[in-house]
């Protein structure tokens, strides 16, 4: 679905005009469409009605608590990976039994307040979390929930940087030790073993993987059944694709379709799917303001006023994002452009050789940036973060206010 669409040579979200939104709120600014939010949760959850299930939002994708706010009203559970993720989430009175905790490097105190509200499942990633896990519930008079990530050891076919179910990744337990350290969990007195889990990847525009990566876990499901250890938990994971210029990822329905069949059509676990870049990535657009335009000795150049700051997907991992005017202009010829930042870095680019038609001034929209876009901004050259807006049909909220200079050294201190 796509709510930002051209209305007389003017692109909206949904019913509000970008233009209208930049002289309000100032540029560099992310804007949220609410009504692509519930459709994308909506497909998911529609794709596996019937069957016992929970959609948890990965929330690191996008975590503005205006984001989660609208999901969480529409029933979303949530994956979290961090105690600051936990807390930001209840602010929007997510319920802990839908929250699950991911990670491979869960601390103690983050353990502990999972614990103290009741979380419905960790996903545990080493046989190491599994004895520390142990010990805090027991201290705590607790009986902690898991789940063992599993590492099938398959290739998502993605950026490398983004696939995390190889056997050399730093996630999960590998596969071939999970049936020990289960058995290993079983015999824990603060532990309830409910469930298997995997993670393979993001980003993913096949379902191949996923489908050989089911297979294992139901292999490893019958394997632990046949010990009398029974599951009721399957979590797949996140990880589905969407479309940032030519990809045809499978959708949420084909995907449900897969776990079917594999797992069998209404079967009696209860399945969790974790998407985060499929619920947001395509419900956002960075909105931006040509600064000044110039020549080096081959190329032209445009710079911008956000940066990789605001945006370092293309600087990181080298992504493609469509960069698209506000305003189509027909004064000027289009030809290809650098759309670089300000930042002082030669890594500090949006988008290459982009054919546009350009005068200083204009607005921009980098578009499918609602996911891991804004969550993973910085402040770096001392730049304040930008506002985030969210348009609910012929309305606009501010959901994050723009930093101002003196919050971005707030808390530093001389020496005395
Ligand atoms: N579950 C787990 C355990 C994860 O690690 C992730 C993402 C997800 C779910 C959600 O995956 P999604 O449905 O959004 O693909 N910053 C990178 C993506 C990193 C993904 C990290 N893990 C990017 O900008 O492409």
């Amino acid at each position: 679905m796509d709510s930002f669409l051209l209305r007389n040579g003017v692109l909206f979200a949904e019913e509000v005009s970008l233009e209208e939104i930049a002289l309000r709120y100032g540029t560099p600014c992310y804007v949220y469409s609410r009504a692509t939010l519930e459709q994308h949760f909506r497909a998911f959850d529609e794709a596996l009605r019937g069957q016992k299930h929970l959609v948890c939002y990965a929330m690191k994708a996008n975590s503005n608590l205006g984001v989660l706010d609208v999901l969480c009203r529409m029933g979303a559970g949530f994956d979290v990976v961090s105690l600051g993720e936990l807390e930001r989430v209840l602010q929007v009175g997510a319920k802990a039994d839908k929250i699950i905790f991911t990670g491979v490097g869960k601390r103690e105190d983050e353990m502990r307040r999972a614990l103290e509200v009741g979380i419905r499942c960790f996903n545990i990633e080493s046989e190491s979390e599994l004895h520390k896990l142990n010990a805090i519930a027991q201290g705590m008079g607790k009986k902690a929930p898991v789940a063992l990530r599993v590492n099938p050891d398959v290739n998502p076919q993605t950026h490398p940087y983004i696939a995390t179910g190889l056997k050399d990744s730093k996630f999960g337990i590998p596969i071939a030790r999970a049936m020990e350290v289960y058995r290993l969990a079983q015999k824990m007195d603060a532990l309830e073993v409910v469930g298997i889990d995997c993670h393979i990847g993001s980003q993913l525009t096949e379902l191949d993987a996923y489908r050989e990566a089911a297979v294992h876990l139901k292999h490893m499901l019958q394997a632990l059944a046949a010990e009398g250890i029974h599951l009721h938990m399957v979590n797949i994971g996140g990880g589905l694709g969407i479309r940032y210029k030519d990809e045809k990822p499978p959708s949420p329905c084909a995907h449900a379709d897969m776990l079917h069949s594999v797992f069998g059509p209404q079967n009696d676990y209860e399945m969790i799917v974790e998407p985060g870049r499929a619920i947001v990535g395509n419900a956002g657009i960075l909105l931006m303001r040509v600064e000044c335009l110039k020549q080096a000795d081959t190329l032209h150049f445009a710079v911008v006023d956000a940066g990789m700051n605001d945006l370092i997907r293309p600087a990181l991992y080298e992504a493609w994002m469509d960069i698209v005017p506000v305003r189509k202009r027909e004064d000027v010829a289009a030809k290809p452009w650098e759309v670089v930042g300000p930042i002082c870095e030669s890594t500090d680019f949006l988008g290459k050789e982009r054919r546009l038609a350009l005068k200083e001034g204009d607005l921009l929209a980098v578009r499918s940036a609602g996911a891991y876009a804004f969550s993973m901004s910085s402040n770096y050259n001392t730049r304040p973060r930008a506002a985030e807006i969210m348009v609910d049909k012929g309305c606009h909220f501010l959901v994050r206010e723009r930093e101002t200079l003196p919050q971005l050294w707030a808390g530093e201190h001389k020496l005395p």
